[in-house]
Parts: C-alpha cells; structure tokens; sequence
C-alpha cells in the first residue's frame, strides 16, 4: 500500500511558522468540511470505520499520534508528528488512530460534509466491499 504524506510547505522565518492549506493546490480536493480532535486520552484508540466516498487529510497541527491504516489487505501504521506534512486518507480506507500525545491537536480536512450513510463501521463488512470491489 502507497501512504500519501503530503508535504506542506512551512514559511518560517525569526517569528515562528506558518503553513496555508489549499483547496486543489497542497489539498487535492475541494475542501468542505474541517474538523479537529484534541484531549485524546493516552489510552483511547478511535477511528474504526472507512468511508464508502469521502477523501479526508490529516495533520497533526500539535502533538503527535499514530494512524492504522487498513486497504482490505495490507495495514500500515503510520505516525504523525508534524504540521508540515498531511496524511491522504483515500475511500475505502479503514483507520484507526492511536498514542496521542496529550498535546495533540489532529485535524482533518475532508471534501464532503458529515454523512453516517457514508461511514462502514462494521470491519467484516469492510472486508467483503473491498473482496467486491477488486
Ligand atoms: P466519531 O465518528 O465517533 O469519531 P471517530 O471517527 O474519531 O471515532 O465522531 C464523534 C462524534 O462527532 C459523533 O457524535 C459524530 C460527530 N461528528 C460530527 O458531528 N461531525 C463530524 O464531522 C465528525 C467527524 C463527527
């Protein structure tokens, strides 16, 4: 499985950093929807679903964490520990992200609005689309 790190361009200079995100041009979708989890507890392991459409990035803008990334027949854990790289989540992609920082802030851009009808939450079934779809 290819993962897709995105690099994001950091602007430093003596004052700090600063990265732009943007639509069709770092993030290869139309952005419609941002959200962000922070106070991850050590020990919580969340996620456990794929999408059926949705294109998502992730970056962990503080802290670091780690992401389980599952095609249907391979997985690959991947860490996040810098606000100047994205995470390509594709469809079909089952994840589940793990060991937060106490510190981090993970944020997610995705180019759909939130829709449970998009969501497969049930691993087995994960497992028999992707069986149908190759
Ligand atoms: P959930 O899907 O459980 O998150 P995770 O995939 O990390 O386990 O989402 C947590 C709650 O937030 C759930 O009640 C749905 C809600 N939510 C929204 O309202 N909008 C969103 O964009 C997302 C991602 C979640």
């Amino acid at each position: 499985m290819q993962i897709k790190l995105i690099p994001l361009q950091a602007h430093g200079d003596a004052r700090g950093s600063l990265v732009a995100l943007e639509e069709g041009n770092n993030i290869p979708f139309e952005i419609k929807r941002v959200y962000y989890m922070f106070n991850t507890k050590e020990e919580i392991r969340r996620g456990f679903h794929a999408h059926k459409q949705l294109k998502q990035v992730a970056i962990a803008v503080r802290g670091s964490c780690q992401f389980l990334l599952d095609d249907g027949s391979e997985k690959v854990e991947v860490m996040l520990n810098n606000p100047a790289e994205g995470l390509l989540i594709e469809s079909f992609m089952w994840r589940e992200m793990f060991n937060f920082s106490e510190d981090c802030v993970l944020m997610v851009l995705a180019d759909q609005l939130y829709d449970e009808s998009d969501y497969v939450r049930n691993y087995d079934d994960f497992i028999e689309t992707c069986k149908g779809n190759s």
